[in-house]
């Protein structure tokens, strides 16, 4: 197991590892080796779009350091949220999902994850949940919406913290079946800087997503 320039992740060889703060039990079925007594466990790139961005060369600094509160909207099951969970094991991660059949097994997550805290809202409406949550260091956002900007840099307006980051996981074919990608993203990063946050860099996720392209990004 060797170490990545992402802090807390390691690799063996082209695969992904983090360790796992809760020894013995999987969140996906995902692989747990363990090596020297500490249990890894597989970070997969075609599950996790966030394994995707890393395995894609992201730069060392990706999520901005080492945050002490994240907010992360479409947190479905909690596949990347656990390994969030499992990087910064003394940070608070609020992980919004609207679907309460999904929630569900959030929630059964965060019983066993101190600092995770499951919200059943709709990240559409971000003043539901501003006051609990407060200003963030990490805003992350997966949610397949025709409107994913908006919902974004309505989130970053209410709850990104000055010098945070930003990680938007946008779905091009959830905006429209209709227009090329490259005018997609564009539109997208224009709403972005609009609402004053600065685009650091755009990564395309293929081979891992067809589907999604990664936007990074920082307030202006
Ligand atoms: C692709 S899944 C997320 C997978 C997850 N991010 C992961 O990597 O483990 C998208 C999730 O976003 C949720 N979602 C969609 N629209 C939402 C909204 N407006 N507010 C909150 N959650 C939403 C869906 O219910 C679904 O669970």
């Amino acid at each position: 197991m060797k170490p990545t320039p992402w802090e807390r992740v390691y690799r063996d060889g082209r695969d992904l590892y983090t360790v796992n703060r809760v020894p013995g039990t999987r969140v996906y079925g995902e692989t747990l080796t363990t090596v020297d007594s500490v249990e890894y466990r597989a970070w997969d790139p075609f599950r996790s779009k966030l394994a995707a961005l890393l395995a894609k060369g992201a730069p060392p600094d990706v999520l901005g350091g080492r945050p002490a509160t994240v907010l992360y909207l479409g947190a479905a099951h909690g596949t990347t949220v656990s390994h969030l969970s499992d990087l910064w094991p003394e940070a608070m991660v609020f992980a919004v999902e609207k679907s309460p059949t999904s929630f569900a097994r959030l929630l059964a997550l965060a019983r066993t994850r101190p600092g995770l805290v499951p919200i059943l809202a709709d990240a559409q409406l971000p003043e539901r949940y501003q006051a609990d949550v407060g200003p963030v260091d990490l805003l992350y956002q997966d949610v397949a919406q025709r409107n994913q900007a908006g919902i974004f840099t309505e989130n970053a307006n209410a709850c990104l913290a000055r010098n945070g980051r930003g990680i938007l996981m946008l779905k091009v074919r959830s905006v429209t079946q209709q227009r090329p990608t490259a005018a997609v993203v564009r539109e997208a990063r224009t709403a972005l800087q609009s609402a004053h946050l600065r685009v650091l860099f755009e990564t395309p996720l293929v081979p891992f997503s067809r589907e999604h392209v990664a936007l990074a990004v920082a307030p202006a």
